[in-house]
């Protein structure tokens, strides 16, 4: 199930969130704008709960409505499941957007495979975008969705 993100998950999603990003995660104060700025567009992605143990969040995606993906992470266990291609697809789903992007580190070689099997292609770079590194930015446009 993917949902808008509530508070009570904050605790998770700061899991989730240093497991991906070891190096520069957003913190406690960051999702807490992230949740006043992009309300319906914060979104986790809950696994069913088995059992009786309660349903575990597995994956957020925050976009802005005109398409800008903020970040997205996968807890890493569960990675290479469909989470992030689910998150990513109720994106592309939504009529309003015309096209998403995003900016992914030239290092991050999983991100540019996941995002490339999403139908998304390489529009630009911005050199130093992330102090000593760049950034590519990589697109998707309805038209360039895979049938
Ligand atoms: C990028 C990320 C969100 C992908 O999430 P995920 O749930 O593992 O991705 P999915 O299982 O939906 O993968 C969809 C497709 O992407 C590609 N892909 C995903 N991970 C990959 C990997 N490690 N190597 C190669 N291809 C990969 C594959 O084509 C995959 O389809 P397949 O498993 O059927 O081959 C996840 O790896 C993550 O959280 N990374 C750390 C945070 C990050 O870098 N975020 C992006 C910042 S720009």
């Amino acid at each position: 199930m993917i949902r808008p993100f509530t508070f009570s998950d904050m605790d998770r999603i700061l899991q989730i969130e240093v497991q991906s990003f070891p190096k520069s995660p957003y913190d406690w104060a960051t999702f807490v704008n992230l949740h006043h700025l992009y309300r319906e567009t914060f979104l986790v992605y809950l696994a069913p709960a088995e059992d009786f143990q309660k349903d575990q969040i597995l994956g957020y995606l925050v976009f802005s409505k005109d398409g800008h993906i903020i970040s997205i992470a996968v807890d890493p266990s569960h990675r290479r499941r469909g989470v992030g291609k689910k998150l990513l697809e109720r994106a592309m789903a939504e009529p309003a957007i015309k096209r998403l992007w995003a900016e992914v580190r030239r290092s991050n070689q999983v991100a540019q495979a996941f995002y490339f099997s999403m139908g998304f292609r390489i529009i630009g770079l911005v050199p130093n975008y992330y102090g000593n590194e760049d950034a590519l930015i990589v697109q998707w446009t309805p038209s360039l969705r895979s049938p």
